[in-house]
Formats: structure tokens, sequence, C-alpha cells
């Protein structure tokens, strides 16, 4: 595994080592006896002193530093055993052969390259400074102490930094998270909200349309025909709004769907009968037969809601693209679902463009994914001789995740 990378503000540290690193050089030079080899008397000091100037480099070539402190510690071992005045004096005042910035080349090691190498690098200084071949109570314990103590102290500060680093990590992405469903679910509730709005204010307005074009008709006083009028274009004018406001509320990017079942508690209100929509259809004119038998006790709100708005979403549907044609409304209530089905033969008059083009043309869409969350199944199209049929199949209750295992 591979360390941290060196930044700029190693620079300053590195400096002050080399500056604290040097100074114990000089002092340890100035405190023993010189050498007394042909290379002369400052001979060891020197090389001390290369190894002390090459941490500059440390922190951007830490393999190369510290290969030239172990070549430095093997020529002073060498030249002890060897050659002693050479490098080291004849009588040193201390054994120790590793360089005295070993510490910090054993931290940088840990810190900055892959472990296999630090730990080879480390080791070899170990086995040099420590001289276990040769043991000894001034430079056995010394070499240990300089090189496996800040190794340790290294790998528990790596460790502690890998540490921090993943938590803050997993908390930036748990956040992220958060982020996420909160939008998801405030678009889902935007998207419920959308098809509330389709299902009740849309099946209000073309309602209240018709309602004006036969008040219109029907009249024999122009003012109320032109206020009928009136009523009607400003009425086609609202459903045209509301397809924009629709549109936006679902977002651009994805058909409406489905909300989340409500808490407990906020339940609405059991569903309204179908019937009260053929009532209302047939009071502006419209042809509508209907047959509603079985028991809907036993079918759970939501589904008798669902199988309420298809008939809605139907005959909303007929007065829209189909005036005129006969529409026969068929609700089934059995111990096991509901089946509802809603047919118009062929219109008797083109469709009124303004009104028929006033929706966002997802009605069905919509409708065909809330009875699929229901957990029914919903078709719908035209039929051979120029009518329109809908149908749904809806079970008696909504399917939970348990259902499904
Ligand atoms: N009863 C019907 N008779 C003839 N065509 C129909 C009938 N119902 C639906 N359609 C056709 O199916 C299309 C899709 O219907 P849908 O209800 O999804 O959209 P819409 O009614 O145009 O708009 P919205 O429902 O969003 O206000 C309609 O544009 C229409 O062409
Ligand atoms: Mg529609």
């Amino acid at each position: 595994m591979t360390g941290v990378r060196a930044n700029r503000s190693d620079l300053p540290w590195l400096v002050l080592a080399v500056v604290l690193f040097g100074a114990i050089d000089l002092a340890v030079h100035g405190a023993g006896p010189p050498t007394t080899g042909w290379a002369g008397p400052r001979a060891g000091l020197l090389l001390q002193l290369s190894v002390d100037v090459s941490l500059l480099l440390l922190a951007r070539h830490p393999v190369p530093v510290a290969s030239w402190a172990l070549t430095v510690a093997a020529l002073t071992l060498g030249s002890a055993e060897l050659a002693p005045g050479l490098l080291t004096p004849v009588d040193p005042a201390t054994h120790a052969v590793l360089p005295h910035a070993t510490p910090a080349i054993v931290v940088n090691l840990v810190r900055l390259t892959d472990r296999r190498r630090a730990f080879a690098l480390i080791g070899a200084f170990a086995v040099l400074g420590a001289k276990p071949w040769d043991p000894s109570w001034e430079s056995t314990p010394l070499g240990v102490v300089n090189t496996v103590l800040p190794a340790l102290a290294a790998l528990y500060l790596r460790a502690r930094r890998e540490l921090v680093d993943s938590l803050r990590e997993r908390a930036e992405r748990a956040e992220r998270e958060r982020l996420l469903l909160a939008e998801r679910a405030a678009a889902q509730e935007r998207r419920r909200l959308a098809e509330e709005m389709h299902d009740v204010v849309t099946h209000r307005l073309t309602l209240m349309v018709l309602h004006a074009g036969a008040l219109g008709v029907g009249s024999s006083d122009p003012a109320a025909r032109a206020a009928a009028e009136d009523i009607r274009v400003e009425g086609v004018g609202a459903l045209a709004e509301l397809r924009d406001l629709l549109g936006v509320l679902r977002g651009a990017d994805g058909p409406p769907v489905g909300g989340p079942a409500r808490p407990t508690g906020t339940e609405r209100p059991p569903a309204p009968d179908p019937r009260r929509l053929v009532a209302e259809a047939r009071a502006v004119g419209e042809s509508v037969s209907c047959q509603v038998d079985g028991d809907p006790d036993r079918i759970d709100p939501t589904v008798l809601r669902t199988a309420y708005r298809v008939v809605q979403e139907s005959l909303t549907n007929a007065r829209k693209h189909a005036p005129g044609a006969e529409v026969a409304v068929t609700v089934s209530y059995r111990p096991d679902g509901v089946d509802v089905r809603v047919a118009n033969g062929a219109p008797d008059r083109p469709p009124d463009r303004a009104l028929a083009g006033s929706g966002s043309g997802t009605g069905l869409l919509g409708l065909a994914q809330r009875v699929e969350l229901s957990g029914g199944a919903l078709r719908a199209g035209p039929e051979p001789g120029g009518g329109y049929l809908v149908g749904a199949t809806l079970p008696a209750h909504v399917p939970t995740r348990g259902d499904a295992g």
C-alpha cells in the first residue's frame, strides 16, 4: 500500500531537521577525537553532514535518501571494523554507526513509500545499527531504538490518519445519500400531487366547460349565450394552464408515478360512489348507462378509490374525445377484487378541438401506474366501430411487500 504524497508543507520541517542533525553531528565531532586516516580529520563528519543535507530531498525521494544513509552507515561500520581512524576515530566516543538523522528517515519511509520497501530498508538500518553478530549494551539497544520505535510511531499515525479519512468519507457519502433520498421523496410527493390534481380538478373543469357549452346552446338570450361562451373559453384556458402546471409538478424527466402509501392516521375519506360520477355526466346531457353490482364493503378503500378514478378519467375522456357517444359503465365488486369497464361507442360529432387538446395526454398512463401500484391491470384502447374501452381489474387488497415472498 502506498503512503501519502509529499507536500509543500514538508519543506520547513526538513530544513529544521537539516539544521538540527547538522548541529548534533558538529557537536559530537567537536567532543570526540578527529579521524587520523588518509582522508583527513573530518572525513567521518563530512559523510554525516552529507546525510543531513540529503534530508532536503527526503519528502520527494525517500528511498534514495535512505539508501545513501545506509551506505554511510555501512562505510562507518566497515571503517570501525577494518580501518579504524579512516572514517571513525581510533578511539571513538560512541560505537553507534547509524547516522543521527536515521529516525527522521525511518518515519518518512513509513509515511511515503509502500510497506514492503519501507520495511526492507528499516530492517537493514536495524541490522546495521544493532549489530546482532556482535551485540553490546552500547550499540544494540541504540540501533533498535533508532529504527523500530520511530517505525512503530509512524505506523500508528498512518493507521490513525487512514481511519479518520475513511470516517470522513463515510460521513460525506451518508450526507449525499440523505440529500438524494430527500430529493426523491419530494419528487414523488410532487407527482402524487399532480395525479390528484389531474384526477380531481380536470374532471371538475371539463364538467364546467360542458355545462357552460350546454347553457350557451340552450339559451335564447344573446347576453347569456355570450357569458356562457366566456365561461367555456375561460374553462378551456384553465385546463391548458393546468396541463402546464402538471408538467412542472411531474418534472420534465419522468412520467407520473404513484406516491408512497400514506402514513396511518392521514387516510383520505372513503372513496365516493362511481354512481355519483354517472349522475354528474347525465346532468350535462351525456347518455351514460350504469351497472354496479356486488358488495364494496370487503374491498380496501385504496382499491375503491382507484376504481373510482378509473371511472372518473374514462368519463372525462369520453366527454372530451367522444362527444355524444353512448357510454356504458360497469363496476363489479367481487369478494376477491373489482372489475371496472367503461366503454363508449362512436362519437356523433367531432370533438371540440380546444377541449380535446387541453389535456397533457398522460391521464391514462398515470391511471395505469396507479392501478399497477394497487396490484391490478388496466387496458385501454379503441374498439372496432369507432368506440373506446377502458377496463381495469383490481385485487380486493393492495399487495404489500410481504405478499411477494
Ligand atoms: N373515450 C375515448 N374516445 C376516444 N379517444 C380516447 C378516449 N379516451 C382516450 N382517448 C385517446 O387516448 C388519448 C390518451 O388519453 P389520456 O386520458 O391519457 O390523455 P388526455 O385525455 O388527452 O389528457 P389528460 O387525461 O392528461 O387530461 C387521448 O388523447 C385520446 O386520443
Ligand atoms: Mg384524459
